[in-house]
């Protein structure tokens, strides 16, 4: 098979035991994941040819593989091995690695289908920009606020990401990098893609904490462990826009991007207007936490 568009050349993917060029990998038209929806993600980050919080990542796709039923398709040894093969091959030192697991290609229809599991397990890696990185840390993005339109089951990373695509594009469209999503109280859930932030007038970091409506963000988990491990006060609460916009900074966790400063919400500057001062030591705390290697 042959896009109509070609991968640039040396790409490899990974598609259940095979690496292919990447314009000639494919499924079949009938996987669950394309028809249905029927699969979860992960997005692990490679910095200087390290992955970064390997087992946090690892640790969330067997909770999300758990929430849907389905076995890992290959064992988490297997997958540190073909993480780092895909890296090699690619010859990616900086950038994201992709990984998605679907319930593999049946007839369709809705309920699980009986019998032995065959997921279909895909891996692509894309070289980052690591000067647009670096850009985006040091001068902070733009944010806009919208209303939280997705299902109840926000901490399960599955593929179904149309609330995303939609509040991700409305964002890009007015001049932003990301929507904070708000729910029926008022209260920030998180972004699009990333978990949100604020620090008070006191200084205290404020995130909203685990629960069905947001995604545990492996960045989060890190950047909060290290600011309490630095003595920072940490509060898990939820916030609303109001709050966020009297807030002395805000910032938000990903894994592209830890402790991204917030410089304005809706068209309107938080603090000063700058990345903050709080932030910018966080985003150096991540940095001597997120560790690299087997993990
Ligand atoms: N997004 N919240 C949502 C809704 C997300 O999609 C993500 C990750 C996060 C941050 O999680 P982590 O720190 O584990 O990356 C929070 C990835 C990067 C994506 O969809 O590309």
């Amino acid at each position: 098979m042959k896009w109509p568009e070609r991968a640039p050349s040396g790409r490899y993917a990974y598609v259940n035991g095979r690496y292919l060029p990447h314009g000639h990998a494919a499924v079949h038209i009938e996987d669950r994941g394309l028809q249905l929806g029927d699969a979860i993600y992960e997005v692990f980050r490679a910095e200087a040819g390290h992955l970064l919080d390997e087992t946090g990542h690892l640790d969330r796709l067997e909770r999300s593989l758990a929430a849907l039923e389905l076995p890992m398709p290959v064992t988490r040894a297997a997958l540190r091995l073909i993480l780092r093969e895909l890296l090699r091959r690619n010859r990616v030192r900086d950038g994201i690695i992709y990984l998605q697991v679907t319930r593999g290609a049946f007839r369709r229809d809705h309920p699980m289908p009986e019998g032995p599991a065959k997921p279909t397990l895909i891996l692509t890696a894309r070289a980052g920009d690591p000067a647009a990185a670096a850009a985006r840390l040091a001068d902070g993005v733009k944010i806009i606020t919208l209303p939280d339109e997705r299902w109840a089951r926000r901490d399960v990373k599955t593929t179904q990401l149309l609330p995303a695509v939609l509040a991700k594009t409305a964002a890009k469209r007015a001049g932003a990098a990301e929507a904070w999503l708000v729910d029926g109280e008022g209260f920030v859930t998180e972004g699009g893609s990333t978990n949100g932030w604020i620090v008070d007038a006191a200084g205290t970091l404020i995130t909203r904490p685990l629960s069905r409506e947001i995604l545990p963000g492996v960045t989060r988990g890190v950047v909060l462990a290290a600011a309490k491990e630095a003595g920072l006060v940490v509060v898990e609460r939820k916030f609303t826009v109001a709050e966020a916009l009297q807030a002395k900074e805000a910032f938000l966790t990903s894994a592209s991007g830890a402790a991204v400063p917030v410089v304005a919400i809706d068209g309107k500057p938080v603090g000063n207007g700058h990345p903050g001062l709080l932030t910018l030591r966080l985003q150096a705390l991540y940095a001597g936490k997120s560790g690299s290697g087997p993990g």
